[in-house]
């Protein structure tokens, strides 16, 4: 981020510089001629270039401004999503899921269903990238990729780390990335805990399933919020 702020300025800046490049070759040119005004020109002409970069570095100064505000901004919207985000799953799942009531596909809805709608409905509004990544997943769009299985294993091992923040390439661009790990909780056990006792949707609908047999306190996976940052 600091990187773009102070890259922006010295890029925007540079056909100024350029034109007052070209303004002290002709002042310069003319300079021999008037050698009366020699000392009162030489002084105004440093005068003027003082002026005009000052004027134009000024110009710009709101822009270097906001430039910087919106990659704070941004930043400090990914760490609220990602909160939201796990408090809500974690919420409904306390709310939705009985002992011993038969986990529907409907009960599904409005737990890590209602989750993804949410999580939809901020990309699309916000322009941010999310996305769930897992070691055991359950939906294959989340497997873990190479660096996000190395991210995990981190989030696993070290548990006083509560995000992270890095890059990730998308596309050929380089994106900002925030993660932040996600933790089974007694509530989630009767979707993701033994593989006998998953509900019968869960074992029809995705073949491929490995998100079970977990225990309270184990890492599930992480979730992700990604935006381009220049
Ligand atoms: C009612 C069943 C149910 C409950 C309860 C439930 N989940 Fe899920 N969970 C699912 C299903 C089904 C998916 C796959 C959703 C999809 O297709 O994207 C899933 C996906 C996920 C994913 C995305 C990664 C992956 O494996 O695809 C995470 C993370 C997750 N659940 C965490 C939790 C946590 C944490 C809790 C408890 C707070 C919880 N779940 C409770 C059914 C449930």
């Amino acid at each position: 981020m600091k990187k773009f702020i102070f890259e922006y300025p010295a890029k925007t800046l540079f056909p100024h510089f350029r034109y007052f490049f070209f303004c002290s070759i002709y002042l310069e040119s003319n300079y021999g001629t008037k050698e009366k005004l020699k000392s009162r020109s030489k002084k105004g002409f440093c005068s003027i270039i003082i002026f005009a970069l000052v004027v134009s570095f000024t110009a710009y100064l709101p822009f270097i401004a906001i430039a910087g505000e919106n990659s704070e901004e941004k930043k400090s919207r990914a760490v609220s999503i990602t909160d939201e985000i796990i408090q809500m799953r974690s919420g409904l799942a306390q709310t939705f899921i009985k002992p011993d009531s038969e986990i529907t596909e409907d009960i599904f809805k409005n737990v890590c269903g209602a989750v993804g709608k949410r999580v939809k409905e901020i990309s699309e509004k916000e322009g941010f990238m999310i996305r769930h990544a897992a070691l055991k997943n359950r939906n294959p769009a989340n497997a873990a990729k190479a660096e996000e299985i190395k991210l995990l294993e981190e989030f696993d091992k070290n548990r006083s780390l509560k995000d992270r923040w890095d890059t990730a390439e998308i596309g050929g661009k380089k994106y900002m990335r925030y993660s932040k790990p996600i933790f089974v909780e007694d509530a989630c056990l009767s979707c993701h805990g033994s593989k006998d006792k998953r509900p019968k949707f869960i074992i029809e609908k995705y073949p491929n399933d490995r998100a079970y047999d977990f225990k309270k306190g184990d890492l599930r996976g992480m979730i992700e919020v990604m935006f381009y940052d220049q």
